[in-house]
């Protein structure tokens, strides 16, 4: 039954042989895909789990943690927690870098991961993820902040489960981006996705519109310009979805192609976006990258953001390569001035959301 089935050790070996110490980079993906099969599992479980609800705690971030985030990120502690392979490990829903237990050298890596992205939809039996990240740890010191501080091009691998009617792991080690889906009688992870590849055109977007008087200018105007479909300048008919749920709309992107926006916008002036740069954009960004795609803060590469702070936020444009050129075409025309008869009159000069705040 498995004859000619590629599983994940399998791929794995196949694709990191070349590396230095890529055994050690294959070891700790498994310990990700093993802490993946758990979380499955609880999730999988539903409300019969016992671990729907709040924690009655907060996160760093001052956001209510669900019982199911407090204990994904546990899991995935608690199955990578091993100095032969990590140096250190930091979760969205911990402040400080997480230590790790040490018996020998320090490890070359540092995996930083987002437990269980868009856990509020748990209760409503919605997809939800588990993102993360693979840096290199250079020295032999025992990391501190600091050295997770890296930009997304350092990343050696990326990827995220998605906790769907299936479970999927998609991951990338820089030679493209590959799917495998969890056969849940065997425990295996099954190469079924290789070398997805996102259409470079695409009529359909995601973004959460009740934000919209929030928006920047070319933001508003690209996706007016989407819901004027056919009639309007794109000449064509546009479908949108937002299921916020960042992995499930990441992976409606894999799939079959589109754009996901969490822009910038202006409905707290202290956060330049919602989604976190090391937890969830740069991962994502990697993944969308080596899948032909393009990840951008609408005036720059994602993966170029040199982090100044492990919890920093960062707005995120993503998806199909030739609508993120177009958008970020829209922001360069709007730092030119040269995109005014465009403008929304939300943002006309003397509007209470003028973007020069
Ligand atoms: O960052 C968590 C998250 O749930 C993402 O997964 C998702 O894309 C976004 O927030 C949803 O945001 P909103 O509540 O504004 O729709």
């Amino acid at each position: 039954m498995y004859t000619g089935r590629t599983t994940l050790s399998k791929f794995l070996i196949e694709h990191l042989q070349d590396l230095d110490d890529g055994g050690q980079l294959a070891g700790l993906l498994v310990d990700v895909a093993a802490a993946v099969k758990t979380i499955a599992a609880l999730t999988g479980r539903g409300a019969l789990g016992g671990h729907h609800g709040d924690a009655g705690s907060e996160n760093v971030h001052g956001e209510a943690q669900t019982k199911l985030d407090v204990l994904a990120d546990t899991i995935m502690i608690e199955h990578c927690n091993w100095n032969g392979l990590v140096a250190g490990m930091a979760s969205e829903e911990n402040e400080q870098p997480i230590p790790v237990e040490t018996d020998g050298p320090v490890g070359r890596y540092l995996l930083v991961f987002d437990p269980l992205d868009g856990s509020s939809n748990v209760a409503m039996n919605v997809s939800v993820g588990t993102i993360f990240s693979v840096l290199r740890h250079a020295s032999s010191e025992t990391p501190v902040a600091a050295d997770f501080l890296q930009p997304g091009v350092r990343q050696v691998a990326a990827g995220y489960a998605i906790y769907g009617p299936a479970t999927m792991l998609v991951l990338t080690v820089g030679k493209g981006t590959h799917g495998f889906t969890l056969d849940r009688e065997v425990g295996n992870f099954v190469l079924t996705h290789p070398s997805i590849a996102i259409p470079p055109e695409t009529s359909e977007f995601a973004i959460n519109t009740s934000n919209e008087r929030f928006w920047e200018p070319p933001v508003q105007r690209y996706v007016t310009e989407c819901k004027a479909g056919a009639t309007g300048v794109r000449e064509r008919d546009f479908n949108m979805r937002w299921i916020a749920s960042m992995v499930a709309d990441v992976h409606r992107i894999l799939m079959r192609g589109g754009v996901f926006l969490y822009p910038r916008d202006f409905r707290d002036p202290t956060r330049p976006g919602r989604l976190r740069l090391m937890y969830e954009a740069n991962p994502i960004a990697f993944v969308v990258e080596q899948a032909g795609g393009a990840a951008s803060t609408g005036r720059m590469r994602l993966m170029e953001v040199v982090p100044e702070d492990m919890h920093q936020r960062i707005p995120v444009i993503l998806g199909s390569r030739a609508e993120i050129e177009r958008i970020e075409r829209y922001h360069g025309e709007y730092e030119q001035g040269t995109d005014k008869p465009y403008r929304s009159p939300l943002f006309k000069e003397r509007s209470l959301y003028r973007a020069e705040v």
